[in-house]
């Protein structure tokens, strides 16, 4: 079980597009860990990192649409900030053993991320491009 990274996932802008495939890689970490059976302690881990990057990620995808004037930011940060809250969810029931990581969470990190990537991000690319973003 992986997500498969492809040119589907591109979005445009060379910056973006990489952090979104790190986010990708660490969504996979949690699978590999998940299916090699690892501690609860070594998934929190991962869980961690994957809360760091994505805190990382957002912020400068926020500042980039500041910076470029994309009035939607208003609608698209709420959403950021939601998915954080999911993540910091998960980390405290993993850690606190009411939930595992499974299957299901796996599915819910990338479907949220590609689905987020494509319906959300791509909104932003025209508008910022337009205004000199690379
Ligand atoms: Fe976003
Ligand atoms: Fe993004």
């Amino acid at each position: 079980m992986a997500i498969i990274w492809d040119k589907s996932w591109e979005i445009g802008l060379k910056d973006i597009d990489a952090q979104h495939k790190q986010l990708v890689d660490i969504i996979n970490e949690l699978g590999e860990a998940m299916k090699s059976r690892k501690t609860n302690d070594v998934l929190s881990k991962v869980l961690k990192e994957l809360d760091d990057y994505t805190r990382k990620h957002f912020a400068f995808e926020e500042a980039m649409m500041k910076r470029f004037g994309y009035e939607d930011l208003v609608a698209h940060k709420p959403l950021h900030t939601k998915f954080i809250q999911q993540i910091k969810d998960f980390r405290q029931q993993v850690d606190d053993g009411s939930i595992s990581v499974g299957v299901k969470m796996f599915n819910f990190l990338g479907d949220w991320l590609r689905g987020h990537i494509r319906g959300t991000d791509t909104q932003y690319v025209e508008v910022v491009k337009a205004k000199g973003a690379k």
